[in-house]
């Protein structure tokens, strides 16, 4: 089974549990009444969810929990996401579950781990993000990582009651920063 190991966290295979305590446990931080929020609402979704992940598991996807080193808990998920094995090219995409567990550089270790998945064990080139402009603790987490900002679609999303600026972040192989070297 893949386990990929960091010094806080470890990403690892979601099984149908874990699955259901990510889904169940989702604390969004904003307030959007009106929007058709999926995560939280019911398990027999959560078990949907778990489903979608094995269809596309390895191939259009890589999805794995967020675990921490201590005591095994799922924390969150991260995924290469809509992978093109032809331009060598994913996005990447990243929860952690409840607020106690956010700001406390668990998905920023989570994106280098997959990263350092992604370059140096699948053979990827570039790794994209999409982020909004609200987004703090995404953009934080991306840049810390090496990612760089592309670009700025502006007002292209409609969210929360509020049109918002979407970002374009991405990080090239060479631009990778492997764990072994030294960080800033
Ligand atoms: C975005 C997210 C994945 C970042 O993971 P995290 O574990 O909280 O991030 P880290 O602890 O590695 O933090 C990165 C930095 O951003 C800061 N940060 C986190 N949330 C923040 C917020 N809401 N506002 C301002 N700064 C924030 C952290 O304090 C940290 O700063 P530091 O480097 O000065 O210590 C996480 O907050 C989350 O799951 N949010 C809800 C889901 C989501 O937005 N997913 C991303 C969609 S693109």
């Amino acid at each position: 089974m893949l386990k990929l190991v960091g010094s806080d966290i470890y990403l690892s295979v979601l099984e149908k549990e874990h699955c259901r305590q990510v889904w169940e446990g989702f604390e969004y931080d904003f307030e959007a009444k009106t929007e058709p929020l999926h995560m939280g609402h019911s398990v027999c979704k959560s078990e949907s969810w778990f489903d979608e992940i094995q269809k596309v598991q390895g191939e259009k996807h890589i999805r794995l929990g967020i675990f921490l080193n201590n005591d095994d808990t799922v924390i969150g998920d991260v995924a290469l996401q809509d992978i093109d094995w032809k331009n060598r090219s994913c996005s990447i995409g990243l929860g952690i579950t409840k607020k106690e567990f956010r700001s406390k550089g668990y998905g920023t270790e989570a994106v280098i781990i997959m990263l350092e998945y992604g370059f140096n064990n699948i053979g990827l080139e570039r790794i994209f993000a999409n982020t909004l402009e609200q987004n703090k603790g995404a953009q934080k987490a991306l840049e810390k990582s090496g990612f760089i900002l592309e670009g700025r679609e502006r007002k292209a999303v409609y969210f929360a009651g509020q049109r918002w600026d979407r970002l374009n972040y991405a990080i090239l192989r060479e631009d990778f920063i492997p764990t072994n070297k030294k960080r800033e």
